[in-house]
Order: structure tokens, then C-alpha cells, then sequence
């Protein structure tokens, strides 16, 4: 079968990213075919197009996605023809009208959630749901900082930090992000763009300082972050929007108090599949409560997936953006 599709054939800018006709296989024995209705924007997608992260090129683009399973390989017993699907991150390559995935990597999405919810979800809530339940258990009642509050990722965790009675203090760079990480449940703000954050965290703490950082955005915030945790704190450094932590020496985390460090990922939280299921349930079941809505403030068609890279690079987005095949 023939779809369009988006491949890179070299590492760059937004300008490698082209729309190309491509050939889909039928499904091998453990996979499935997907008719996809919408595609998950995250900014990883960034990282592998240019190079941090690396696959063998040409390769297309994209995890997390939705749509209806079209075929299915000979050994899947767990999905049909016409169900609806979304998955998080399978193989590269989401950014396609059609595609053949692993089997393994896909969910069933209730009939309550859209096919836009669920490309916007799956890569970003699963991720808050490991940071939250698995890397630091969360019981409710601390206070963590979350930086970048009003991305994707960061919305839908201001809203599991309410749902979890946790008091989220979320960094942003401008007062119409702060408004909107407020408006989903973040308990305070700064404008990391203006403010000193390690000041304004130790002054909400009274100066005692968190037992937890969740740091996405890597380069610029790492030092600072260190100077939030408390002694014996969780240092949860998970992206680098701002580029990446590199030349760390680990006698930082004694003279910042005996600190821990993880840096986590959210493949090896999806595998085994029970793990996916049980993780996607757990989201599935917030979003079905209302405790977490999933905002699509931007869509792109698909042959447009250049200027979303820019915009989403660029700081422009906010909360969550699908891509429209
Ligand atoms: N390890 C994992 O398992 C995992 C999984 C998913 C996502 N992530 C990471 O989580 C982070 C958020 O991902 P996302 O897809 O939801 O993206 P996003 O938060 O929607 O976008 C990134 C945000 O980072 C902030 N930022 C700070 N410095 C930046 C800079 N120099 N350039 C660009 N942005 C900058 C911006 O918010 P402000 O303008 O408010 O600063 C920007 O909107 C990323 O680092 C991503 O790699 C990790």
C-alpha cells in the first residue's frame, strides 16, 4: 500500500524534513497496520532530527500517534480490524498516513477518548505517569518543581500533581504560560525567563527546599535544579530542551547534599506490555474522570510537519499538537 509520509535524509534543521510517497508493508506476524487520524507532536522528534538521538538515515519521524487498526499480523491475538488504537513510542516513525508498528506497542483507546486526545496523550502522559508513580512515588502533600510547565508534557502533569494533592511549582517564560500552568492545577509559577527560580523556590519553601526536581529542559536549568532538592533529594533530569547535560561530575551531587540522580525514559517503562497496559489504564482512567484534559492548542497537517518543528523549537506551542495526516 502507498502513503505519504514524512523521512529525513540527513540531520538538520526543519528544512530536512520532507513529504515523500512511500510503500507500507502488510503487518508481519507480531504487527499491525494503523490508518493513523492524528500524530503526537513531542519534542524528541526534535532530538532525532537533528542528531542528539540518532537512527540509521533515511528514517521517518514521530512516536506517539492514533488511528484504526487497518491489518493485523498473523500472532496478534489482543487486536482486530477497525479497532481504535493509540500507542506512545513504538518504532520511529509516526509522522505517516499509514504505517506497520509492532503490535506489542499499541493500546486500545476507549470509546470516550478522541483520536486527537489520544495522539496528544500517550507519549506525554505515560511519561508523567512514570515520573510521578514509579521514578518518585508521589503520595501527595509534597511539593516538586516541574520545569517548562506549559508544554505538552507539562500541562498534563500540573493536572496529576492536583489530581494527586501534590503542590506543583512550575517554571514557564511568559505570563500567558504562567496563566495557563495555573489554570491546570500548578500550584505556583515562576517565569524562569525573568526570576532567579532557586530563590523563588526557597522562599515558598520557607528555605527547606524540595525533595524532588523534574528537569526536561536540561542544559540551562541543571545547576539551579540541583540548588532546589533537599539533602537527599531526587534529581529527575528527563530532557534537554535547551540542550543536553553533558561533563557532570558526580561529586556535584555530595556537595549539593548526597542528592540522587536519575535520568529516565520512558521505552524502558512501556516494556513488557503489561507494564504499557497497566500504565495506560491508569492515565486512560484520569482522562476519563475529567481530572486530566488533554489540550490540543496547535494542529498542523502533516505536510506542515516542518513549521510545527520550528514552532514547538521555538518556544511558540503550548500544551499539546497533533499533526494531521
Ligand atoms: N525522558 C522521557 O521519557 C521524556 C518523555 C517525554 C518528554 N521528555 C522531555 O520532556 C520535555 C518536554 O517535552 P514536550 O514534548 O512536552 O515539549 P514542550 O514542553 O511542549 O516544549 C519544550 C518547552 O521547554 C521549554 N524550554 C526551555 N528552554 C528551551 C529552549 N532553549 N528551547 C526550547 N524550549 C525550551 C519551553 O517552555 P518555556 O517557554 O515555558 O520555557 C518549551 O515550550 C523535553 O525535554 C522532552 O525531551 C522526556
Amino acid at each position: 500500500m502507498k502513503a505519504k509520509a514524512i523521512r529525513i535524509g540527513t540531520h538538520g534543521g526543519p528544512e530536512v524534513i520532507t513529504l515523500v510517497e512511500v510503500d507500507v508493508p502488510d503487518p508481519g506476524p507480531d504487527e499491525v497496520r494503523i490508518r493513523q487520524q492524528a500524530i503526537g507532536l513531542n519534542f524528541i522528534d526534535i532530538y532525532y532530527r537533528t542528531g542528539l538521538y540518532s537512527n540509521p538515515l533515511p528514517h521517518g519521524l514521530g512516536f506517539e500517534g492514533a488511528g484504526i487498526v487497518d491489518a493485523v499480523g498473523s500472532n496478534v491475538r489482543f487486536l482486530k480490524e477497525g479497532d481504535r488504537v493509540a500507542y506512545p513510542q513504538g518504532t520511529i516513525g509516526a509522522y505517516s498516513e499509514v504505517r506497520t508498528m509492532p503490535a506489542a506497542t499499541v493500546v486500545k483507546l476507549p470509546a470516550k477518548i478522541s483520536f486527537e486526545e489520544g495522539a496528544a496523550v500517550m507519549l506525554k502522559g505515560l511519561t508523567v505517569q512514570y515520573l510521578f508513580r514509579q521514578t518518585y512515588r508521589l503520595q501527595g502533600n509534597e511539593t516538586i518543581l516541574f520545569h517548562a510547565a506549559a508544554g505538552g508534557v507539562g500541562l498534563i502533569a500540573c493536572q496529576w500533581a492536583k489530581a494527586l494533592g501534590v503542590r506543583l511549582i512550575g517554571t514557564v517564560s511568559s505570563p500567558e504560560k504562567a496563566a495557563l500552568a495555573k489554570k491546570h492545577g500548578a500550584w505556583q509559577t515562576i517565569d524562569y525567563s525573568k526570576e532567579n527560580f532557586v530563590e523563588r523556590v526557597l522562599t515558598l519553601t520557607n528555605g527547606r527546599k524540595l525533595p524532588v526536581v523534574y528537569d526536561g529542559v536540561g542544559k540551562d536549568t541543571w545547576d539551579g535544579s540541583l540548588d532546589c532538592i533537599e539533602p537527599r533529594g531526587l534529581m529527575v533530569s528527563f530532557g534537554n530542551a535547551s540542550g543536553a547535560v553533558t561533563g557532570v561530575a558526580v561529586g556535584i551531587l555530595a556537595q549539593k547534599g548526597s542528592l540522587f540522580l536519575t535520568r529516565p525514559t520512558l521505552a524502558t517503562h512501556i516494556v513488557p506490555r503489561a507494564r504499557l497496559e497497566a500504565s495506560s489504564e491508569e492515565l486512560f482512567d484520569l482522562m476519563l474522570k475529567g481530572k486530566i484534559k488533554v489540550d490540543i492548542e496547535q494542529r498542523y497537517p502533516l505536510a506542515e510537519a516542518a513549521r510545527a518543528h520550528a514552532d514547538l523549537a521555538a518556544r511558540k506551542t503550548v500544551g499539546s499538537t497533533v499533526l494531521v495526516p
